[in-house]
């Protein structure tokens, strides 16, 4: 098989030919902040800067995935280029970014295999003509330019409208065993939308409120002595809106916001048992808000919160891990969901099982627990569609680094938590958010 040279030889190449770059307007292993990518094309704008169009970053075919989203991302912001295009010759991520905003955001694109018909796609907005007519738009000064370019990009790829839907997709992440990777799940699934150019919004609804730690928001200091409002109010307080809930939290150009938990939560089960018809007010307070995708992180139980949740949700996600008792768990919540189905009119869609936690060396294992895990999951569909576990792409494997994250309480695709790390911790990274992205583009074409 090939290595990391052949494939630039075999195929960057010639596709930068094929796109119409002459070899002066493109640098090899150019340095970049405090790193090298493969490939700079750059064009000559008068008067400026030149305009760089695009990185390639090349890794090799041999390995099983196609990881370094994060280390191209940081090329893009360092250099200000428009495209940053990642492969291993047979698959590939493009990334997008619009330099002339503040703050830079890399958006993903487009992915999949790299065939033919693939690379006649890219040939449009990759090519030469295109970068060229970049350049003169800019070079008069047309700043609105890119508001055109991105309308042509949409069309060919799905990067995100600007506008949102009145209804945003919601999502329980959910499953009563404790401990599964639900809230590290729910941040960092969350953080991959929005590096997709999804607007955000998570819900914390857990009285131990991991997930309002886990961004950085103290439910004490920040929430209680400051007179804030939380989860709790917005369910039962009829005046409360989202917005009067909302925090916005940012890591550089990574935005997330979020409503908070509080531990009085978990004296609020009564009132919000008594009080009529609160199943219908999450969903109904979550409209009209602009936001794309809300995901909501309720606790290890089968609660009211829990109730409410899902019955604000349109899908919901059953993490669990490869191990006995976390797949036993499934059977439970699938029972449960079944019921919510004979009694709603619109239940909760099971988008399948992810895989949280997973341990990459022990494959033996692995595959004994998915066999487990495929028997409970057909014995459970009853003549319905059976549930499935997810793609192997998205499967989040156990890292150290993990730990790491939650402690530094930022999400994983945080760029200042990246630069801090080193080599290996930064291979981790990749990995995990590579999964993360996966995940999310697999959950958004499976939803539109
Ligand atoms: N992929 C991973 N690799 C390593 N550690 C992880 C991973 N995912 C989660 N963890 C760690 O496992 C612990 C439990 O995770 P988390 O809080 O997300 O689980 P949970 O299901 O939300 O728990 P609970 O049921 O209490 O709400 C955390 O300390 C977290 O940092
Ligand atoms: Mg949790």
């Amino acid at each position: 098989m090939g290595n990391e040279a052949n494939t630039e030889q075999k195929i960057i190449l010639p596709l930068l030919k094929q796109w119409g770059y002459q070899s002066s307007e493109y640098q090899a292993k150019p340095r970049i902040g405090k790193g090298y990518p493969d490939f700079l094309v750059a064009l000559p704008m008068a008067g400026d800067r030149p305009l760089n169009y695009l990185i390639i970053e090349v890794k090799t075919p041999a390995q099983s995935r196609l990881t370094g989203g994060q280390q191209l991302r940081y090329y893009m912001e360092a250099a200000q280029a428009v495209f940053g295009l990642l492969t291993n010759g047979r698959e590939y991520h493009l990334l997008y970014q619009n330099p002339l905003r503040e703050p830079l955001q890399q958006v993903t694109c487009a992915s999949g295999i790299l065939d033919q018909q693939t690379i006649q796609k890219l040939t449009k907005i990759l090519h030469r003509s295109a970068a060229a007519a970049l350049v003169t738009a800019l070079t008069q000064q047309r700043l609105k330019v890119y508001h055109y370019f991105e309308k042509a990009l949409a069309k060919s790829f799905s990067i995100s409208s600007t506008t949102s839907k009145e209804s945003p997709m919601i999502i329980t992440v959910f499953n009563h065993k404790g401990g599964v990777g639900k809230t590290t799940l729910t941040l960092n699934l969350g953080a991959a939308f929005a590096t997709m150019g999804k607007r955000v919004l998570l819900i914390d609804i857990d009285p131990q409120s991991n997930l309002t730690i886990g961004v950085g928001i103290n439910p004490l200091k920040d929430v209680e002595e400051q007179g804030k409002k939380d989860i709790a109010d917005l369910l039962l307080e009829p005046k409360v809106g989202l917005e009067d809930v909302v925090y916005q939290r940012a890591w550089g150009n990574l935005h997330l916001d979020i409503v908070p938990a509080h531990i009085r939560l978990a004296d609020k089960e009564p009132a919000l048992i008594s009080t009529i018809d609160i199943d219908r007010v999450l969903q109904r307070k979550l409209k009209n808000h602009g936001y794309d995708i809300v995901l909501i992180d309720p606790p290890p139980a089968f609660g009211k919160v829990n109730a409410i949740a899902l019955m604000a949700s349109d899908g919901v996600l059953i993490p669990t891990q490869f191990a006995p008792y976390p797949i036993r768990a499934i059977e439970y919540v699938l029972a449960r969901l079944e019921a919510m189905r004979d009694a709603m009119e619109t239940p909760p869609r099971p988008l399948g099982i992810a895989v949280s936690m997973y341990n990459r060396t022990t494959s033996a294992a692995n595959y004994e627990m998915k066999e487990k895990l495929s028997n409970i999951l057909e014995k459970a569909a009853n003549g319905r569609q059976t549930v499935q576990i997810l793609p192997e792409s998205t499967w989040i494997a156990h890292r150290v680094v993990m730990l790491r994250a939650t402690e530094s309480q930022q999400p994983i695709f945080s760029r200042k938590f990246y630069e801090e790390l080193d080599r290996s911790d930064k291979e981790s990274i990749d990995d995990l958010t590579t999964s993360f992205e996966n995940l999310a583009r697999y959950l958004f074409t499976q939803a539109s």
